[in-house]
């Protein structure tokens, strides 16, 4: 299968492109905002300074949503200079540092743009137009920007839980591996963001940089899509597609997209099924160290074959605390996603039902209970919820789970019989 070649990892790398029209209508209006005699932010950056700042900022409304325009002032005063000490992470738009809005008693993420030049202008625009535009609880906010003289900086609200990539991959011994609900938990989130731009913006947007780097987590590890800055608004009147450079990153990128530069929404959805498969197996969608298993589609694509491998693609650190039935659903639920053929991938509504399902059954750890310690669960412990199942509501979850998994399936035969009548023809 195709990968993408000509763009490999995304961090660090030159991602400017085109804007579509309807994109350039719209950065006209917020190009006009940061250049407008009004904005505090158009004069010249005074240098890093010390915490005295006034709270200088101002509001620009963007039909239903506001963003703060910051002075630099602001912004150097919240992360103390940008010092070390405030440092969170680097990634191909720049650096991003933590910090305090004094006035708002606020803590914040400041994104600040370290790419010079027209390519990181166009995402810095991007970004803040999608993100003044959208809103949703699992698309993270845009709190303001500031854009004065050559700086271009990006204020949202701070996750304390990290991205998801930080909490799957890069997790220290000491600290404990994702849970399989919270996994589900995560995936049900993201979905739901994909959906709303796929399905509910107006217009459709096309997100383009699905990965887990780009869901940050919120208390309760609740998912936020960030990074807007590749994303695009979806096709208009009788084209399918967006005409776009390849841009992406390793890994994630479905392959008729890598091949024709022709971005739908199920180029998204390719990328989603990617990153519920590192959920599922704990991999890295693109891993250098693993020699001949270096993407992990490759790897898990054949073992979708039998559901008799499908313990084999299950996370080690999962320990096997994980149900069978929700083991299964989550992969073929991937695999579908996964199809070369994008017609044949589910929308992103349909991937919504069947995780909001998938996650409503909650794995809960079998405890052994004896005889003598029963008494210490009350009813409402889940320890006890586990063993007061009554039958009748584990029988209608058997009849639910088995209607919608029924339905799903032989709309995938249905499919399959299509494409190869197509095939045939
Ligand atoms: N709002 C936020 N709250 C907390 N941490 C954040 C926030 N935004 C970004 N980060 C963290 O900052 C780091 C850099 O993020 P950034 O989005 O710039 O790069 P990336 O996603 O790692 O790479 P790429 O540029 O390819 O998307 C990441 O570790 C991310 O988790
Ligand atoms: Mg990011």
């Amino acid at each position: 299968m195709g990968h993408c070649p000509c763009f490999g990892f995304r961090k660090k790398a030159n991602r400017g492109e085109k804007l579509t029209f309807q994109q350039e209508e719209h950065s006209k209006v917020i190009e006009k905002k940061l250049h407008s005699p009004h904005n505090v932010s158009a004069e010249k950056p005074s240098g890093l300074l010390t915490p005295e700042a006034t709270f200088a900022t101002k509001e620009i409304d963007h039909s239903n949503n506001k963003a703060h325009i910051f002075t630099f002032r602001e912004l150097a005063t919240a992360t103390k200079n940008f010092r070390d000490e405030t440092f969170i992470g680097q990634g191909g738009f720049g650096t991003v540092y933590k910090g305090k809005l004094g006035k708002l008693n606020q803590v914040v993420a400041v994104k600040r743009l370290d790419t010079s030049g027209a390519q990181g202008e166009k995402e810095f625009l991007v970004e803040v137009l999608m993100l003044s535009l959208l809103r949703h609880p699992n698309l993270v906010n845009l709190i303001g920007y500031c854009a004065e003289g050559d700086q271009r900086l990006l204020v949202y609200d701070y996750m304390p839980m990290g991205s998801l990539e930080s909490r799957l991959h890069d997790l220290p011994h000491d600290k404990e591996a994702l849970d399989w609900n919270t996994r589900m938990k995560i995936a049900t989130g993201a979905a739901k963001g994909i959906n709303y731009l796929h399905n509910e913006a107006k217009p459709s947007v096309i997100y383009r940089d699905l990965k887990s780097s780009n869901i940050l987590l919120d208390k309760g590890f609740v998912p936020k899509l960030s990074d807007f800055g590749l994303a695009k608004f979806g096709p208009t009147g009788d084209q399918s597609y967006v005409d776009t450079r390849v841009m992406g990153t390793h890994g994630y990128c479905a392959p008729e997209y890598a091949t024709s530069g022709k971005l739908t929404r199920r180029s998204d959805i390719y990328s989603f099924g990617v990153l519920l498969l590192e959920l599922i197996t704990g991999r890295r969608a693109y891993d250098e160290n693993r020699g001949h298993d270096k993407h992990l589609v490759d790897w898990a694509r054949p073992k979708f074959k039998d559901r008799k491998n499908y313990s084999k693609l299950a996370d080690p650190k999962l320990q096997d605390h994980y149900s069978g039935s929700g083991l299964t659903m989550a992969i073929e639920l991937a695999s579908m996603c996964l199809r070369e053929e994008p017609r044949q991938r589910p929308d992103a509504a349909d991937i919504v039902i069947a995780l909001d399902f998938l996650s409503s059954k909650q794995y809960v750890q079998r405890v052994p209970i004896d005889f003598d310690e029963k008494d210490k669960y009350t009813n409402d412990s889940p320890k006890a919820i586990m063993t007061v199942l009554t039958k009748d509501v584990q029988r209608e979850e058997a009849v639910a789970e088995a209607k919608l998994w029924g339905k799903t399936w032989r709309d995938r035969k249905q499919n399959d019989q299509s494409s190869l009548e197509e095939i045939n023809r």
